[in-house]
């Protein structure tokens, strides 16, 4: 399976530590915020991996990600999205590169120490996305289930939140994604949201789940990228101490 991480945004949330470099270059610990989404492609044996980007700074992804190798990459390629326009829309400038096969894509600021091979190895068609239980779920996408523990509906930034769980920023997708992302119309902030992608599948009834294990968080605000810094820094002293 190949690998998609979209790293575009002006990480305006982030001002004004994004006044001179992507927010997805930041330092969480001990190295630059996208290594972590990398590693987690990498990890679940995804080597072939395209980096989406745009804003004033998509060079610097060059000068830190290099050819990749460094990070286990056997093949990095970059692609520049010239507007914003949401997650689905960045995801479209990754169908040449998906050349018809399934594709595992990740949010650049979406940090987790989740092992998502078995997912990974275990997909057909359709699409998987990777659910969070979290104490803020109207921040995110949610995950409403029924009984039987089958998702009915996903709603994006709900005010009034049908579970705790988010929906995160993974998710697999088939080759039919391409068509389907044609077939969205722009939300009310002017964005082909990864929402109404996901919820295509579910009426095809073409949409499988799974829970994350682990820590997980997105590093998108001032708070939460203090927090999975601090995760990360604290999890790397643990294991020093271990060794020691
Ligand atoms: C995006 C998605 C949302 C998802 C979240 C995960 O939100 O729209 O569905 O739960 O990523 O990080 P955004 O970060 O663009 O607000």
């Amino acid at each position: 399976m190949k690998g998609v991480v979209l790293a575009g945004g002006l990480g305006t949330r982030l001002y004004p530590l994004t006044f001179a470099t992507n927010k997805h270059l930041l330092p969480v610990y001990d190295k630059p915020m996208i290594y972590y989404p990398i590693d987690t492609l990498v990890n679940a044996g995804i080597k072939d991996i395209l980096v989406v980007t745009g804003g004033p700074h998509a060079g610097d992804f060059i000068r830190v990600l290099r050819n990749g190798k460094e990070l286990g990459i056997k093949h990095l390629e970059y692609a520049y999205q010239e507007d914003e326009g949401g997650i689905a829309e960045a995801l479209k400038l990754a169908e040449d590169f998906a050349d018809g096969k399934p594709i595992c894509t990740i949010l650049g600021d979406n940090c987790t120490d989740a092992d998502i091979s078995k997912e990974v190895n275990n997909f057909r068609d359709g699409a998987h996305i990777f659910v969070k239980e979290v104490p803020d779920p109207e921040r995110f996408g949610v995950a409403a289930f029924n009984s039987e523990g089958e998702i009915v509906e996903i709603e994006e930034k709900p005010q009034s939140p049908r579970s705790r769980f988010a929906v995160t920023g993974l998710y697999i997708y088939d080759s039919t994604v391409f068509d389907k992302i044609r077939s969205l119309i722009r939300s009310d902030r002017g964005e082909l949201e990864v929402t109404d992608l996901n919820t295509l599948y579910l009426r095809d009834g073409k949409l499988s789940w799974s829970e994350l294990q682990g820590f997980w968080k997105d590093a998108g605000t001032i708070e939460t990228l203090s927090e999975v810094y601090r995760y990360w820094a604290e999890k790397n002293v643990g294991l020093r101490n271990e060794r020691e």
